[in-house]
């Protein structure tokens, strides 16, 4: 870690509370403050973040996917701090070193045929850029997304997305996209026809509650797509880059999407990397006839790929896909263990590799846990598109005995919960 905050802690935190409250969120500073988290994040390192006042929280949100090298992983850092020297934003009239070099790397990684891309700043912007791909590839516009799926924020995205919540207020949305639910091939092969643009789907719903694909399902949807003459989005915003167990969440199904779209962790938990991949055709379609006909003023700027870079290099050398598997699965039985202990309250443990979800009955019961964490130092996020879903997704480079110590401040968390509860309704 670096050095303590050294001023006063409580002034600190009001101001800050304050300000969010006057000018940025208002709901958003009360909201962090009912989960126990009063001061401002200080600094950070590895797996832990510390506050203004000295309390130190296991990081087991990772920034919803982005730290999975820890915070400050000294390769990344290093990698910006040399890029910092040298040249930081695009210029947009130079060929650019670094840029070249990760998208051959990102080529090397990526499953099927996916060669090409295009480097942006966020997921909801990698999923704007897929969506477009498959539109003029096909030259068809309707797009099949599922049920609690969750693409960004953003019209496009959020057209394709699968809660009503975040959709209410902004209508019309795109048109053409409808929802089939997940995991279910056969609602799949009545949506997918001759019209189809293109399926977009997360292998894991990450938001959607860390849903899990039924085996199979991908291959087959990938199947449907072929036939139809669609295209298949395969969304690994927050699963690319061994989240999963495997370096992409695809390839447990062993399918060979036409277009990949990745961010989160692309970035090294340094920087804000995001890109969609494509095959030589639904690039030879996109910029065949216009390199420019998508772009953006900031993606792929020197600073960010350097990050990508260190980060895909790090992941490889550290063995990190592996690593959230054997991991993953231990962590996995053991909260199922909590299933087993108080299945009246906890009604499903599933995940893959490091990204769990615990189902509880009642989201009221998903929140009191997550504060008793908070409390005892422990950091496990809520999920946008199912409160009831509590996800545990530590850094994939989190030592075995933080995880282990971060796992039993999750159970005495829930069975103090639910013993308060149960003690309620005495
Ligand atoms: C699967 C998936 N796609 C897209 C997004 C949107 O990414 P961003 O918030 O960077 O726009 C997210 C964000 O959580 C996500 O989980």
């Amino acid at each position: 870690m670096t050095q303590p905050f050294s001023g006063d802690a409580e002034a600190i935190a009001e101001l800050t509370y304050s300000r969010y409250r006057d000018y940025i969120n208002p709901g958003m500073a009360d909201l962090l403050r009912f989960t126990g988290l009063s001061y401002p994040e200080w600094d950070a390192e590895g797996s832990i973040i510390r506050d203004v006042a000295g309390n130190e929280y296991i990081d087991c949100v990772a920034g919803y996917g982005v730290f999975s090298l820890g915070h400050r992983h000294p390769a990344v850092v290093a990698a910006v701090r040399r890029q910092l020297d040298l040249i930081t934003l695009k210029t947009h009239y130079f060929l650019d070193i670094a840029l070249g070099e990760l998208g051959e790397k990102l080529a090397a990684i990526s499953p099927g045929r996916l060669q090409y891309s295009f480097l942006c700043n966020s997921g909801t912007e990698a999923v704007e850029g897929a969506l477009k791909a498959a539109r003029i590839h096909t030259g068809r516009r309707n797009v099949i997304g599922a049920v609690n799926g969750f693409h960004g924020k953003t019209y496009g995205s959020l057209s394709a997305s699968g809660r009503e919540l975040y959709k209410e207020g902004f209508r019309p949305l795109m048109d053409g996209f409808g929802l089939v639910e997940f995991g279910d091939a056969k609602a799949m092969a009545d949506a997918v026809n001759g019209e189809t643009a293109a399926v977009i789907l997360e292998v894991v719903q990450g938001e959607g509650g860390v849903n899990v694909a039924p085996p199979g399902y991908l291959r087959e949807v990938r199947r449907l797509t072929s036939e139809a003459g669609a295209l298949l989005i395969v969304d690994e915003v927050r699963t690319g880059l061994g989240r999963t167990g495997r370096m992409f969440a695809s390839e447990h199904d062993g399918v060979e999407p036409d277009l990949l779209t990745m961010a989160k962790a692309l970035g090294g938990g340094v920087m804000p990397v995001a890109a969609f991949l494509g095959t030589p055709e639904v690039w030879a379609s996109l910029f065949g006839t216009n390199p420019y006909l998508h772009s953006t003023t900031f993606g792929g700027n020197p600073l960010a790929c350097a990050a990508a870079i260190a980060a895909i290099d790090t992941t490889e050398q550290l063995g990190l896909p592996a690593r959230s598997d054997s991991l993953g699965k231990a962590m996995l039985e053991r909260l199922k263990g909590l299933q087993g202990e108080f299945g009246e309250w906890v009604a499903d443990v599933r995940g893959l590799g490091l990204l769990a979800g615990v189902e509880f009955r009642s989201d009221d019961v998903a929140k009191l846990v997550i504060a008793g964490c908070a409390r005892e130092g422990l950091l496990v996020a809520y999920s946008l598109n199912n409160p009831l879903v509590i996800r545990i997704e530590p850094p994939l480079v989190i030592e075995e005995a933080l995880l282990d110590r971060a796992l039993g401040i999750f159970e005495q968390s829930v069975r103090g919960t639910v013993e308060m509860l149960a003690g309620m309704q005495i």
